[in-house]
Formats: C-alpha cells, sequence, structure tokens
C-alpha cells in the first residue's frame, strides 16, 4: 500500500468536507476570513482520516452518516491550536507552514476565531444528527467528542502543560499531559467511529486500547520533532518546547528512550487491531506512518 498516496487521497476528501461545512463569509467578514485562514492553511488531518477508516471497518455504518464529526473534530483541533499559539500560551509564529493566526489577525481576532470554530463545531454536529440511520450511536459519538475535548479532556490537558512550565521533570504530570491534550481527541477520533457503528464491547475494549496506543505514539512524537525535526517540513518552528521550558517526553526521558517508547506504542497499537483481521490493514499502515512521520 502507498499510505502516502492513500492518505493523500482522504485528505482531499476531507477538505471537501470542510469546504462545505463552514461558510467563506459572513458579517463581520474578518472572523470568517480569519477562521477560513487557519482552518484552510492545510495541517494532515489526521483526526478525520483516523475517524473514517475506524469507521470503514464496520460495514454497519453509511460513512456519511459522520462526515459531520469528521469536520468537526477538525475543527476543535484548529481552534485548540490557534489558542495553543497564542502569545499567552506557547507564543509561535509558525504554524502548517503559515503565520500563526494571531500573527495576521491579531490576538482579539485568533482568540474569538477559536471561539468561532469550537462553537460551530457543535451546531455542525448537531444538524448531522438529523441524518444519521443509528441516532443513538451518533449521540455517544456526539458526547465522546465533547468529553475529549473540554475539561476532562483536552483542555485539562493544556492547563497541566501550562502548570508544568519550568518545573522540575514529573512522570505523573507527564502523563497526564500527554493523555490529554493529545491523546484525548486522537481517542475520541476513533472511539465516537465506534460509537457511531454501534461497535461490540470486545471490539470497544480493543479500540480503545488501539487509540491510547497511537494517541501517546503521536505525541511522544511531536515532542521529538521539536528537538530533531526539520522546520520547512513540519511547518512549525522547532525548539519552541524547550524555549518554554515545557515537560515534554524528551525532557523527562530522553531522546534514545523517547525513541524507544514509540517503537514500543507502535507494536501495541497493531496488537490491539488483531481482531479486526484484514479490515484492520489500513489502520496498521496509518501506525506506522505516524510513528515514522516527520511532519
Ligand atoms: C499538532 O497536531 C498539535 C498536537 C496535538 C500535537 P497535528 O500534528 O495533527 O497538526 P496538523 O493538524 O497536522 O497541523
Ligand atoms: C498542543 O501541543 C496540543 C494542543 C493544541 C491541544 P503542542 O503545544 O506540543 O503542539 P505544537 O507542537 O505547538 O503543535
Ligand atoms: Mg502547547
Ligand atoms: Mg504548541
Ligand atoms: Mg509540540
Amino acid at each position: 500500500m502507498d499510505i502516502k498516496k492513500e492518505l493523500r487521497l482522504r485528505k482531499y476528501l476531507v477538505e471537501d468536507i470542510l469546504d462545505k461545512s463552514l461558510s467563506k463569509d459572513g458579517k463581520p467578514g474578518v472572523i470568517f476570513e480569519s477562521m477560513n485562514y487557519s482552518l484552510s492553511a492545510g495541517g494532515k488531518r489526521i483526526r478525520p482520516i483516523l475517524m473514517l477508516e475506524t469507521a470503514r471497518m464496520f460495514d454497519s455504518l453509511a460513512e456519511t452518516d459522520i462526515y459531520p464529526l469528521m469536520a468537526s473534530i477538525e475543527m476543535i483541533h484548529t481552534y485548540s491550536l490557534i489558542h495553543d499559539d497564542l502569545p499567552c500560551m506557547d507564543n509561535d509564529e509558525l504554524r502548517r507552514g503559515k503565520p500563526t493566526n494571531h500573527m495576521v489577525y491579531g490576538e482579539a481576532m485568533a482568540l474569538l476565531a477559536g471561539d468561532g470554530l469550537l462553537n460551530y463545531a457543535y451546531e455542525n454536529m448537531i444538524k448531522g444528527l438529523s441524518n444519521a440511520h443509528n441516532k443513538d450511536g451518533y449521540i455517544l459519538a456526539m458526547a465522546e467528542i465533547a468529553n475529549a475535548a473540554g475539561v476532562y479532556g483536552m483542555v485539562s490537558g493544556q492547563v497541566m502543560d501550562m502548570e508544568c512550565e519550568n518545573k522540575s521533570p514529573n512522570k505523573e504530570n507527564l502523563d497526564f499531559i500527554h493523555t490529554n491534550k493529545t491523546g484525548a481527541l486522537l481517542r475520541a477520533s476513533v472511539l465516537s467511529a465506534g460509537f457511531a457503528a454501534g461497535f461490540s464491547k470486545e471490539e470497544e475494549v480493543s479500540l480503545r486500547e488501539f487509540a491510547y496506543s497511537i494517541g501517546l505514539m503521536f505525541q511522544v512524537v511531536d515532542d521529538i520533532l521539536d528537538v530533531i525535526g526539520d522546520s520547512k517540513e513540519l511547518g512549525k518552528n522547532i525548539g519552541s518546547d524547550e524555549e518554554n521550558n515545557k515537560m515534554t517526553y524528551t525532557s523527562v526521558y530522553g531522546m534514545e528512550e523517547s525513541l524507544r517508547k514509540v517503537d514500543e506504542l507502535e507494536r501495541s497499537a497493531f496488537k490491539s487491531l488483531e481482531i479486526f483481521g484484514e479490515k484492520g490493514e489500513f489502520l496498521k499502515e496509518f501506525t506506522k506512518y505516524l510513528a515514522k512521520r516527520k511532519n
């Protein structure tokens, strides 16, 4: 399988769905411009692709049912990046290969673009309910996404990330940061598809293990790339974590152990997919790509 080519095709599909989900204009024009600036800046679209490919393992689900959930999780993720880059948080100037939202539109508009994307994500999910075949499953999927995005998930991880700046290494806090700030939305990308499809208990257990492994792996790789990545390829400046004295996997465990951890998590992700047989093939290839990614 040419995974890069396959991912490109899915990225086009996601971008087409996003394009149809969010207006290009409205009043005042600047907020629509600012929201669309970040949402259409590119990005790998990992979360919606994970959701789509998890959904495709289940014959019981019409994949168009989850298109609104795919768009919404990407909007939530994009809002989190806009806010993450603000001077009061990570103070970064480059994102998805372009100047960060606040560099172009100013801090107030960047804050509001995040607010706009977050709220519209929920509006968009709720609108999608009327077309869903399995409405109970769709509602469980929405609840999973809402929980993961909020103070029991991504927000709590971001809070701990800020609280741990300039603090001495603490493995427990690091684990909290990683499983929440990044892991939560990635887990929700996988699990929401399972809920929408009405997965069995056994499938749920395996998908939870899979989602946990790739969620953590994704942030360990993010931390590694902040040290040894190439800014041009990455589309964001490297060295941001060191500059902000962040508690990261590499700062707590060192580079060698971080690389070993990626291998370990990759293997456990594979193992969790075993019960899906051939249907899990794409997610296996996707996992390999995520472990080796350079951007
Ligand atoms: C970056 O996420 C922020 C983290 C949660 C680690 P991605 O690496 O998925 O960023 P994009 O969407 O491709 O820009
Ligand atoms: C960001 O983590 C996680 C969220 C945006 C929720 P990082 O701060 O490590 O992400 P990057 O490195 O700026 O993309
Ligand atoms: Mg951050
Ligand atoms: Mg950051
Ligand atoms: Mg980072």
